[in-house]
């Protein structure tokens, strides 16, 4: 069936939207109950790209039982094999990348430029993880005994739960899928309900590179229907999580009775520094890109500003400045169009609340401010590029998690206050620095407690080879992406092997030659 599976059409002309389908146990299947949800483009919301499947606890069960049926063979199949599915997976995507961009504007908002980087994403990721199937290493290491061989391997875990969210669409769901994968665990995703369409598109990409029946599943649906039945389920024994801190802890509690691998990739607050001998030039194009990217909607964005008080009025003319002129838009009917909508109403009612918290809060509000519902933007989710400066780090605005176009500017005396400020914050993903001053630069990279750090650049732009997650109420310890992903989805297995011919006991016979 998945040959005549529709394809969306993203020209937004109006054809008759596509229904899709889960995808369970290598078929294509509407939910059990036959209800679907709409999907629509957060631009322009009479655009509508297709219903999913609006799917329960019954579909979830079909799912992690052909996930547990697949994983004797999947894991039977030899790494390096499995790695190569993987390539061939990298390889379709980097043949429909600009497709399957389009697409992800349609659902997702984010302009086209920032698609293509989250398809491509993928594809780093998935010839990354299709490398590690002739990798994956363990440890030989001399035993303490003679005619004794020891070393560690890795297993897979079993059956993965992958819950995803919609600012990543293809990236993030990627970050989990290929690692599990290539390990030998077997996948059942549930696809955030703002963007299934792009999860949909990755998995098709592995069915149509002969990935087995059964060994990724997808269920789309809303947290409650599906997503807590997956993590709750005996027989799915690691879920990985991204999204925000409030759901992450009620994923923790929910695996924590069957001590159940859990994976944790949540909140943010990240902070740009910008010292007094900074490149301004830089240092203001770094935090436009840092904070209104993606619109806002990154867990790595840059929603805090400290700026050196010798330096700070004019970084804050330059900023406001750049910042009132970006371009909000829809990403597929205006090629000029600098930055997206937000993902849905309720985003953007988020963000409205927050700008009222803050002028409440006696924050300077420079530069936007308001939603944005007339001509072009009538029919879509927009809200102008916000700056509030002379903010104090108490502020909720500068302590909160926004997840929109919104970026507080705080004055700072020091580097020594910049990173009292920086690390005043419930989370730790990200911070970031502009200094021409190596001495300084070293300083903020050795006390920032996050897990991501940058020399003049802004707080965003990780790439797939190095450990991606966060300290605090970011993460729970893991790291996803590079070769750490490896760590959350296996389990170590340590053995030895004694060809003495004679009972030797570690710890015990301890004089040579006995
Ligand atoms: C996120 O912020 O939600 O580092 C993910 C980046 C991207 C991934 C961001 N590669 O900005």
């Amino acid at each position: 069936m998945s040959a005549t599976l529709p394809r969306a059409d993203t020209t937004g002309a109006g054809a008759r939207p596509a229904a899709f389908a889960n995808y369970i146990g290598g078929q294509w299947v509407p939910a059990a109950s036959g209800r679907t949800f709409e999907n629509r483009n957060p631009a322009d919301t009479s655009d509508l790209i297709g219903t999913f499947a609006d799917s329960g606890p019954e579909d979830v069960e079909r799912a992690v039982a052909a996930a547990r049926e697949a994983f004797p063979r999947w894991r039977g199949l030899p790494a390096p094999k499995r790695g190569e599915i993987l390539y061939r997976a990298a390889e379709r995507l980097v043949r429909g990348k600009e497709d399957l961009a389009r697409d992800m504007t349609r659902e997702m908002g984010k302009v086209l430029p920032e698609t293509r980087g989250d398809v491509q994403e993928a594809i780093d990721m998935t010839y990354y993880m299709a490398g590690e199937g002739r990798r994956q290493f363990g440890q030989t290491t001399p035993s303490e005994l003679a005619n004794k061989f020891q070393m560690s391997v890795r297993m897979p875990v079993g059956t993965a739960g992958l819950i995803t969210p919609w600012n990543f669409p293809m990236a993030i769901p990627s970050w989990k899928m290929m690692p599990a994968l290539v390990l030998g665990n077997t996948v059942v995703i549930k696809p955030a309900t703002d963007t299934p369409l792009s999860v949909v598109n990755l998995v098709k990409a592995l069915e149509e590179s002969g990935l087995p029946k059964g060994v990724v599943n997808m269920v789309t649906g809303g947290g409650a229907a599906v997503g807590a039945p997956l993590m709750g389920h005996k027989d799915v024994h690691i879920v990985s999580f991204t999204g925000s801190t409030g759901v992450g802890r009620k994923v923790s509690e929910a695996c924590a009775p069957a001590f159940k691998h859990c994976h944790l990739e949540m909140g943010g607050k990240n902070i740009i520094m910008v010292m007094d001998d900074a490149r301004l030039d830089l240092a203001v194009e770094g935090a436009v890109w840092g904070g209104f990217g993606t619109t806002g909607q990154r867990c790595t964005a840059a929603s805090r500003v400290a700026v050196h008080k010798k330096v700070y009025r004019e970084f804050v003319d330059r900023f406001v400045t750049r910042a009132k002129a970006l371009k909000a838009g829809n990403g597929l009917a205006d090629p000029s169009a600098e930055m997206g909508p937000c993902v849905n109403e309720s985003q953007r009612a988020t963000v409205e609340k927050y700008v009222k918290i803050g002028l409440d809060e006696g924050a300077r509000l420079a530069g936007g401010g308001h939603r944005l519902d007339q001509g072009a933007h009538a029919k879509g989710w927009f809200h102008e590029a916000t700056v509030f400066t002379d903010c104090d780090p108490k502020m909720r605005i500068c302590r909160e998690e926004i997840f929109g176009p919104v970026v507080s500017v705080m004055p700072v005396d020091s580097l020594e206050q910049s990173i009292e400020v920086g690390n005043s914050v419930e989370y730790g993903l990200s911070a970031s620095i502009y200094t021409q001053d190596i001495d300084k630069a070293f300083q903020a990279m050795r006390d920032m407690y996050t897990g991501i750090f940058y020399v003049n650049a802004p707080t965003i732009g990780a790439e797939t080879h190095l450990p991606f997650g966060g300290t605090k109420n970011t993460g729970n310890g893991h790291r996803e992406a590079c070769v750490q992903a490896l760590e959350v989805f296996s389990e170590w297995k340590s053995i030895y092997i004694d060809y003495s011919g004679h009972l030797q006991r570690a710890q015990i016979d301890t004089e040579v030659g006995e």
